[in-house]
């Protein structure tokens, strides 16, 4: 299984802080943003790793994280999104490091509190298809929302204003190789951008989706609430001596 960590955008949304420096750059607590993502995929065994990025600053990933020693690892991958195409658009620029093997994307603004080993063995297990992972919240507008009925989801809706259920889409997604054939047919959103949303629901009709839901606190980092919360969690991490 090999991981891939999306790291592109403009972060708009987080403005003046994203206007000299990539938002996965920033700090959460006493750590780039950026680090968390990969923490993760390394916990999970995942030593193959793809760095998409984009914008201005990209010059800057290579400078901070070089082949990943600090990581443990002895080499990293890059490679640069042109634009603001989408999620699903950066992640169709990891075909050539894909390989045909299955993926595990993760988000570079999202923070997980747990180790996701178990879950991405689950989705080894599953062979093909999809997995992704849910996270019970108080406030799913701001997120994709998964419409659950007998234990499957049966839609996702993207910040839905009538929000189906408190699950919500985390940053976190595993696919089969057939994630980049389904890109390749994606049409851009209203916003012009190709959504991860799609294509996940293109799995969801196929009935080959399923979820895993998250117990540890997760949080994005792409607002300057979620960055706020993001730096308090992993900051009571730290005075806790668990990080
Ligand atoms: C993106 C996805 C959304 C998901 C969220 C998780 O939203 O489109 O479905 O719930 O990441 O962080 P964005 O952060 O781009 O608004």
């Amino acid at each position: 299984m090999k991981g891939i960590v999306l790291a592109g955008g403009l972060g708009t949304r987080l403005l003046p802080l994203t206007k000299i420096t990539n938002k996965h750059l920033l700090p959460v607590y006493n750590k780039p943003m950026i680090y968390y993502p990969i923490e993760t995929l390394v916990k999970a065994g995942i030593f193959e790793i793809l760095v998409v990025t984009g914008g201005n600053h990209a010059g800057d990933f290579l400078k901070l994280l070089g082949n990943g020693k600090e990581f443990g690892l002895k080499h990293l991958n890059y490679t640069y999104q042109e634009g603001e195409g989408g999620i699903a658009e950066a992640l169709g620029l990891a075909e050539h490091f894909a390989d045909n093997e299955s993926v595990v994307v993760i988000l570079g603004d999202n923070i997980v509190e747990e180790d996701i080993t178990e879950m991405v063995k689950n989705f080894e297990d599953q062979k093909v298809g999809s997995k992704i992972l849910l996270k019970e919240v108080t406030n799913p507008e701001r997120f994709g929302v998964a419409e659950i009925k007998n234990g499957h989801i049966v839609k996702i809706v993207e910040k839905p204003d009538v929000p189906t259920s408190h699950y919500v889409v985390t940053g976190i997604y595993m696919y089969d190789s057939e994630v980049f054939n389904m890109i390749k047919q994606l049409k851009p959103s209203q916003r012009g951008e190709l959504e991860i949303t799609d294509v996940n629901n293109i799995y969801i009709e196929k009935g080959k989706m399923t979820f895993d839901i998250l117990k540890g606190w997760w949080t994005d980092a792409g607002t300057f609430e979620s960055l706020f919360k993001a730096n308090c969690l992993i900051a009571d991490k730290v005075r806790n001596g668990e990080q």
